[in-house]
């Protein structure tokens, strides 16, 4: 099946099925499709916390405006973003790209100056918008690499940030969450969602075309 097919396939799974559990593998994978999203100057300005544990998904229920995905989910990924840019993350990357590619050291420096001179003037919160969109890209790849793997998936905001910060010590990492991805395989009997048509703007409505 094409790319688009399993876009059409998947949906956000209201109802999961408990004892179903998503390999290891097929984890790897999803959040590999993460790790691979392009990103603004390709800082990778995000992490992705793989949680499997029952009582840790228990108690962020609560947290996630009681929604039962989270507990009955097989994995749940959190996508957290830098808190905010500094010199050491803006070097660290540039350091990596020059090694494994065998540049000259200073090959980047004009271009990281730039950006240091750009991100750092701004504020914490500033700089968290715009960390917080790039982890806005893996996430949307994880969920079409689940969707490519048969996985069903809830793309998921609808949780206090502060307080799951606080319950995973994200903000100790230099991490803000900003999104959550529950995955594993759905209950179709009892997923009110299952079996309604996919509702989307017309495409000549979605797509504006100038000539
Ligand atoms: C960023 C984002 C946040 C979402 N938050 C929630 C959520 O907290 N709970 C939930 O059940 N669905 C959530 N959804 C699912 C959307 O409601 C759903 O993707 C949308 O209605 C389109 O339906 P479909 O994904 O089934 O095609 C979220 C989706 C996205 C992309």
């Amino acid at each position: 099946m094409s790319l688009l097919d399993n876009l059409q396939w998947r949906y956000a799974t209201k109802k999961y099925d408990p004892s179903r559990k998503v390999g290891e593998e097929e984890i790897k994978k999803i959040v590999e499709a993460a790790r691979l999203a392009p990103t603004s100057s390709g800082l990778q300005q995000f992490r992705v916390i793989v949680i499997s544990n029952q009582e840790l998904k228990e108690k962020i229920v609560p947290i996630a405006k009681g929604q039962q995905t989270v507990a009955d989910c097989s994995h749940l990924l959190v996508f957290a973003a830098w808190d905010k840019y500094t010199e050491e993350r803006i070097d660290s990357i540039f350091n990596r790209i020059t090694e494994e590619r065998s540049l000259p050291p200073e090959q980047f420096k004009n271009y990281t100056d730039m950006l240091k001179s750009v991100y750092l003037n701004q504020s914490a919160d500033e700089n968290f918008v715009h960390t917080a969109r790039q982890a806005y890209i893996g996430f949307a790849l994880a969920i079409a690499e689940a969707a490519e793997l048969k996985i069903d998936s809830t793309p998921m905001e609808g949780f206090d940030s502060d307080q799951l910060d606080e319950l995973l010590n994200l903000r100790e990492k230099g991490l803000r969450s900003v999104t959550i991805l529950a995955v594993g395989y759905r209950d179709a009997e009892n997923d009110w969602l299952v079996n309604m048509k996919k509702v989307r703007n017309p495409s000549e409505e979605f797509a504006l075309e100038l000539k």
